[in-house]
């Protein structure tokens, strides 16, 4: 069976950190009122999986179509099973990738795991190059831990992969309108750190958002950013970025101020999003996950991954294309040459 299906898989839901932009929303929010529809992600973790769950299921990944699993959450490395599911995708032959708030990699026996089952890459989330201004956009919901254990992270790591070609560590930055220029800080601050990728992604959050105005770009941001992005491509100081059609991409996302629909759907036959409670969809579009009829909701309780992703939805211009989509283009598309030892 050909492989070519990327998952990006919400292991689990709970998070020491608590970014008041994140897709699962704040607890404070939803201490209220807790989202009841299928879907929609919350830190209040209440129906995820079980880890016997999780690993019967990372079990039938070997001879399916799936090739790369993309292990997110909430943070996935603060769960004490994280380590045993990820060997067995590794097991099962499929690329592995990690997106962390980087605060476990802390722990040496994190780094360590990491190293040894051969974690293709590890993607670090970090806002800002500027350690306030990080720990503001990114606080921890201790206040203990910030931008000074993040770098402590990803040294650790370098450091334990020394020698080894694998993982490749990246640091991810979510660009928001008021702050353009992290995606030259950030990257330059990846560089001095010796990280290999370094990918800005645009703000998605919907118009009705409590922090839209603030955050989300408008068409009047556009000339800042494709400055900033220029610059970026121009002079990568050794950093591998995503292909320059990303940065298009980029800009097409953030014209839209409404979230709206962006030209050029990748997704549909190739990318597949598995949210905590198991259930599967699509794409991660936001606007897709609304639009999908109950006939076509799906779970990993239970199932093969050798008969979930035999069928394809097939849809290649899809009208929900939008940000939440090119942020997940690199993932996609691109992993291959971002992991690429080769590369830039
Ligand atoms: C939800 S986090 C899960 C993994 C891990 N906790 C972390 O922060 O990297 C995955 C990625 O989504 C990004 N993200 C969260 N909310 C976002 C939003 N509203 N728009 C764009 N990216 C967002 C995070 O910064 C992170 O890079
Ligand atoms: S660290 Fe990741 S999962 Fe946690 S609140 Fe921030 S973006 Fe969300």
């Amino acid at each position: 069976m050909s492989r070519d299906v990327t998952l990006l898989w919400g292991l689990r839901s709970p998070c020491a950190f608590a970014c008041p932009h994140c897709y699962f929303g704040t607890i404070e929010e939803h201490r209220d009122a807790p989202p009841d529809q299928l879907g929609v992600l919350s830190h209040l973790s209440r129906n995820d999986l079980s880890g016997r769950e999780l690993t019967a299921f990372a079990r039938t990944l070997s001879d399916s179509p799936v090739e790369r699993v993309v292990i997110a959450g909430g943070e996935p490395l603060d769960w004490p099973g994280a380590l045993e599911v990820i060997g067995l995708i590794k097991e099962a032959g499929c690329q592995v990738v990690i997106a962390t708030n980087a605060i476990p990699l802390t722990r040496p026996h994190i780094v360590e795991g990491l190293v040894a089952l051969g974690v293709d890459g590890v993607s670090v989330s970090l806002d800002s190059a500027d350690a306030p201004t990080n720990d503001r956009l990114r606080p921890s919901r201790s206040g203990r831990f910030g931008y000074d254990q993040v770098l402590q992270g990803i040294r650790a790591l370098l450091a334990a992969r020394e020698g080894r070609a694998a993982p490749r560590v990246g640091i991810y930055t979510v660009v928001m309108r008021s702050r353009p220029q992290e995606i030259g800080d950030v990257a330059r601050l990846a560089a001095d750190l010796g990280v290999d990728y370094y990918v800005p992604q645009p703000i998605s959050l919907a118009p009705d958002h409590a922090l839209f105005e603030k955050h989300a770009h408008r068409p009047s941001d556009v000339a800042e950013v494709a400055g900033q992005l220029d610059d970026l491509y121009a002079d990568p100081s050794g950093l591998t970025l995503p292909d320059p059609s990303y940065a298009r991409r980029f800009l097409e996302a953030i014209s839209t101020h409404d979230s709206g629909r962006v030209a050029g759907c990748f997704g549909g036959a190739r990318l597949f999003f598995v949210q905590p409670d198991g259930s599967v969809w699509d794409c991660p579009s936001d606007r897709r996950i609304a639009a999908t009829p109950p006939e076509r909701r799906r779970s990993i309780r239970g199932a093969d991954a050798r008969t979930l992703f035999a069928e394809r939805p097939g849809c290649n211009d899809c009208d929900l294309f939008s940000r939440d989509c090119v942020n997940m283009w690199p993932l996609v598309l691109d992993m291959p040459r971002i992991l690429s030892t080769e590369a830039p």
